[in-house]
C-alpha cells in the first residue's frame, strides 16, 4: 500500500532526458495490486507493461502489445492461465509469450500459432516488489540459458522483522533522481524537522569510501549523532554501525546494526520514461520489535521525508526545463560524480572504476 503516489507530480513537468541501462532488474509495481484473474499495468524505462501472476503463484510482464495489430494486452481477458487478447482473442501463455491459440484459423490454414511470442520479459517476485529484466531496444527473444543478473533483495538478519515500502513520482531523469539520492549537502535544507536536523546542527563531516562492485560503499561507522533517529537507536548500548553502498544501476542499500538489532533499506529509483522516474523505498527491521504502532509511525515519518525529496525535485524539475548548465562541485558530489562514471562504464562495457581505493571525503552537513 503506497503512502506517496502521487502520479499529479510526474505527468506535467517534462525536463531533458537521461541515458539508460537496460539489461537490468527494475521494480515495476508492488505485487499487491496483482489481482487473480486481473491484469495490472506498469511503465519501465518507456516500456509499457501488462503485469499479472498466474494461478500457480508465478508473476509474469510482456510488453503490453499484441504481435499481431499492437492493441494494449492489458485491455483484454486474463483466465489465470491465459490472456485473451480483445481484438482478435489470440490467446498467450504470458510466462513465456507463446501463442497457443488463433481463433480465426481454419482447417485451411497451416499457421503454426505456436511459433508466435508475444514478448515475454523476466518477472521475479522479491520484497513484495515484481521486479523486471528490461532488456535493451531492439534485443529479440532472450536465447535460452543466458544467466541474467541476480535479482535485487532486500538484506535482512533474521526471520522475525517488521517492513515498510513508500514510492514517489519524480518528474526529473533517473540521473538527478539518483544523484539526489546520493547527495548528503541537501539534508539540512530540504529535511528541516525537529526530528531529524535543523540548519543549525550543520557540522563537518568525514566519510571513508571503498569501491565495490559497479558501486562505491560509505564505510561502516557511527551514523551522524546528531540526528534524533539514530539517538534513538543508542538506547540498546550496543556501538552502532550504518554503512551505505550504491549499486548500478539505481539501488541504493542501507544498513544501520547494533548487536542483534538491525535495520535495514533498499532504495531505487527507476527510470520510467527518459525524463521522468520513481523512488522506491523497502525497509525491515527488528528495532522496536515490540512498540506498538511503530510500523505506522515510521511510515508517517518516512513518507514525510519522501515527500521533501520529491516537493523539491518537483521544483528543480522547473528549471531544468530549460537546460541550465549544472555544475558538480568538491567533496560533497564526489558521490554523483562517482556515478556518472560508473554509469559510462557500464555502457561503455570498459569495466573501468573510477576510484583506485579507499577515499576520504569531507563536507558539512
Ligand atoms: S491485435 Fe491482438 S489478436 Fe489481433
Ligand atoms: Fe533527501
Amino acid at each position: 500500500m503506497p503512502l506517496v503516489t502521487t502520479t499529479e507530480a510526474g505527468v506535467p513537468i517534462q525536463g531533458p532526458s537521461a541515458t539508460l541501462i537496460y539489461d537490468d532488474w527494475y521494480p515495476a509495481l508492488r505485487t499487491d495490486r496483482l489481482h487473480q484473474g486481473k491484469l495490472a499495468t506498469a511503465m519501465l524505462l518507456g516500456i509499457p507493461l501488462v503485469v499479472g501472476r498466474r494461478d500457480d503463484g508465478r508473476v509474469f510482464a510482456m510488453r503490453d502489445s499484441c504481435p499481431h495489430r499492437g492493441i494494449p494486452l492489458s485491455y483484454g481477458w486474463f483466465d489465470g492461465n491465459r490472456v485473451t487478447c480483445r481484438y482478435h482473442g489470440w490467446e498467450f501463455e504470458p510466462c513465456s509469450g507463446r501463442c497457443e491459440l488463433i481463433p480465426s484459423l481454419s482447417s485451411h490454414d497451416h499457421l503454426d500459432a505456436t511459433k508466435i511470442y508475444a514478448s515475454a520479459i523476466p518477472c521475479e517476485e522479491r520484497d513484495g516488489h515484481a521486479w523486471v529484466y528490461v532488456p535493451g531496444p531492439g534485443s529479440g527473444k532472450r536465447a535460452p540459458g543466458i544467466e541474467l543478473r541476480p535479482v535485487p533483495e532486500l538484506v535482512k538478519f533474521g526471520p522475525r522483522y517488521r517492513t515498510a515500502f513508500l514510492t514517489a513520482d519524480l518528474p526529473c531523469n533517473v540521473d538527478h533522481g539518483i544523484i539526489g539520492l546520493m547527495d548528503p549537502a541537501h539534508g539540512p535544507f530540504v529535511h528541516q524537522a525537529w526530528w531529524w536536523r535543523s540548519r543549525a546542527s550543520i557540522r563537518e563531516k568525514t566519510k571513508k569510501f571503498e569501491p565495490i562492485a559497479e558501486g562505491f560503499r560509505m564505510s561502516a561507522h557511527a551514523p551522524s549523532a546528531n540526528s534524533a533517529p539514530y539517538k534513538l537507536l543508542g538506547v540498546y548500548g550496543q556501538p552502532v554501525e550504518t554503512t551505505i553502498d550504491f549499486v548500478l544501476p539505481n539501488r541504493r542499500t542501507e544498513i544501520i546494526r547494533a548487536g542483534d538489532k538491525w535495520f535495514s533499506s533498499l532504495t531505487t529509483v527507476t527510470p520510467v520514461t527518459a525524463s521522468t522516474c520513481r523512488i522506491d523505498v523497502i525497509a525491515a527491521w527488528n528495532v522496536f520489535y515490540w512498540v506498538p504502532f511503530l510500523t505506522p509511525i515510521a511510515k508517517f515519518f518516512g513518507a514525510k521525508f519522501v515527500r521533501q525529496d520529491q516537493e523539491t525535485m518537483i521544483q528543480q524539475a522547473e528549471g531544468l526545463r530549460h537546460n541550465p548548465s549544472l555544475m558538480l562541485i568538491d567533496d560533497a558530489d564526489k558521490p554523483a560524480k562517482w556515478y556518472f562514471a560508473l554509469k559510462q562504464a557500464r555502457l561503455d562495457e570498459t569495466g573501468k572504476h573510477p576510484m583506485d581505493g579507499q577515499v576520504e571525503l569531507h563536507w558539512r552537513s
